[in-house]
Formats: structure tokens, sequence, C-alpha cells
């Protein structure tokens, strides 16, 4: 074109032609490269969208994990021995063998005299918890002054033989494309106050949550640690602790897919006290995290 325009110079309408001409080729190639681009855009953007549906389609399914009520309950966390008062002033009084003498055990069958009434624990109840709320006035050890007189003045606490745990958990699909499967499950108890240590672990059975369906778990540690609360809880009604639970979850995107992911979830903060102070302690249930 440009060849032409030189050969015909004085023609100012070939040249101005040319010109035009040049200019829309210029525009018409342009033109090309956006339309390459958009569709190339346009093609990149359907993969990336079909990808997040794949990705979607065969993402694994979580379980929803909770903590009936945040609380764990307890059959005795230490156990109390109640002896006849020695201190009354009379000295000479023999120790007269009652119904007294025999150890009581701080259970929750067996409250005891030394609770107050649950009214004065509402009041006490803040949202972080002092282990020691609840435990015995170290005054009173001795009797408190205008209290019943047949009940034991003296009472002596000790480690607990054995302390059981009944661990409540909720499991939740709330998905509803697929059924999850959870086994190899592990729960462990810890202290979330130093020393941070272990109160228990237990191991559950498989369990399949039906899509939008719910299931309660509900197991025994036995073997709580009991040495560990005695050592940081003695006396106390209630402390808490975080729940770890760890589990292989296994989703079934597809009808051959299966996807298995390893899980550990935290629950917290969790209460473990006595049975009775469930109804005063426990909260909405607690939701576990990944
Ligand atoms: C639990 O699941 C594991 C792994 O899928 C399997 O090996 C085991 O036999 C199952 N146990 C029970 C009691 O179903
Ligand atoms: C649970 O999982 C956590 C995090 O992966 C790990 O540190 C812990 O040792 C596991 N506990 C058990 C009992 O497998």
């Amino acid at each position: 074109m440009i060849h032409m325009s030189e050969g015909a110079s004085t023609n100012r309408f070939f040249h101005f032609a040319a010109k035009g001409d040049d200019d829309g080729e210029h525009y018409t190639s342009c033109l090309a490269i956006v339309r390459y681009a958009m569709a190339a855009a346009v093609t990149l953007l359907a993969i990336a969208v079909i990808a997040l549906v794949i990705h979607a389609v065969l993402r694994s399914e979580d379980v929803r994990l909770s903590v009936n009520n945040g609380f764990i309950g307890a059959d005795n966390l230490w156990e109390r021995t109640a002896v006849p008062n020695v201190g009354s002033g009379n000295e000479n009084q023999p120790i007269s063998i009652s119904k007294a003498v025999e150890p009581a055990i701080g259970s929750s069958a067996d409250p005891g005299d030394d609770l107050e009434p649950a009214s004065a624990w509402q009041a006490e109840h803040e949202p972080t918890i002092s282990p020691y709320i609840g435990g015995l006035p170290k005054e009173c050890l001795l009797g408190c002054p205008g209290e019943d007189h047949h009940r034991p003045a003296q009472v002596t606490l000790k480690k607990a033989k054995a302390t059981s745990l009944r661990v409540i958990l909720i499991a939740k699909n709330p998905g509803g494309r697929t059924r999850i499967v959870c086994d190899h499950i592990t729960v462990s108890l810890f202290d979330v106050q130093a020393p941070y240590g272990l109160i228990g672990r237990l191991e559950l059975d498989n369990f399949t949550v039906q899509p939008q369906t719910t299931i309660t778990l509900q197991k025994r540690l036995k073997d709580a640690n009991a040495g560990y609360i005695w050592d940081n809880y003695p006396g106390a009604y209630r402390f808490s602790v975080m729940v770890q639970v760890n589990a292989s979850v296994t989703s079934f995107p597809l009808k051959k897919t299966q996807r298995t992911v390893l899980q550990s979830y935290k629950c917290q903060p969790v209460t473990v006290g006595l049975m009775d102070e469930e109804l005063i302690y426990a909260t909405d249930q607690v939701d576990c995290r990944p």
C-alpha cells in the first residue's frame, strides 16, 4: 500500500485512500487481538468455573461435632471422709461411731451438707471459670458456725480411687450430600490451665452420620487421671478442659469416589464437673473447630 501511494504521490485522494486503508487494517488487527483475548479469557473463565464445580462436587464433607451442654459429668472427682467433731471443747467425750464416721464420697449421689443452695452457686457463676468455686471453704473444715450439729464437723479430702467421666458428643451432617463415616476416633481431655495435663483419653467406635441427620455418641471415660485432678483441683466441684477429637473423616462425593481426611477438632470451653453441677454450668452445645 505504501508502495502504491508513493507511486501516486500527486494524487491526494489515493494518498488519503491508501492512508485510510492502512488505518483500517490496523484497526481490524487490533479488534482481532481483542477478540482473541476475550475468547481466551472466556475460555479460561469457563475452565475455572468447571474446575470450581468439580472441586465443589468432589470436596470432602466435614462433620460438625459438639460437646453436649459443654459439660462432662463426673461421678466423683475426689473423696471426702467425714469424722466426728473432736475439737468441740469436750475432749473426754468418747468418739461415737455413727453414720457420720463412714467415709462419704464427694459424688453427685451424695453432695453432702457442704453444698450451698443452688442459687448461691448461680450467683457466683462467671464465664471465666475459677476451678475452686465450689470447693470446700477452708475455714469450714473444722465446722462452720450456725450449721446443723448432726453434720460431721471435720472433713478430710483425698484422691479418688477412680474417676469416671461421661462424655457426650453430638455429630451433625448438615451438608446433606453424602453420608460421613468417622473412624479411628480418639477423644482427649486437656486441662486449660497450667500444667495443661491430660485428664483422660478414650476411643470411640466408628460411626456414620447420614445426610442431614444428627447423632449422639455417649461413652464413659472410666480411667480419668484421678491423680492429676487431685494434685490440681483438690476439693473442686468443676474445672475447665479442652476436648480434642481426632478422627479420620470419610465422605463419598460421587458414587465411586471417597475422600478421607484426618481431622483434629478442638472443643472449648468445656466444663468437667460433678453431675449435679450440670444444671447450673451447662451451656449451649460447645462446637468443636477443626
Ligand atoms: C472401623 O473402621 C476401620 C477403618 O475403616 C476398620 O478397620 C474397623 O474394622 C472398623 N471398626 C468397627 C468396629 O467397625
Ligand atoms: C490429634 O491430632 C493432633 C494434631 O494433629 C496431634 O497433635 C495429636 O497428637 C493427636 N492426638 C492423638 C491422640 O492422636
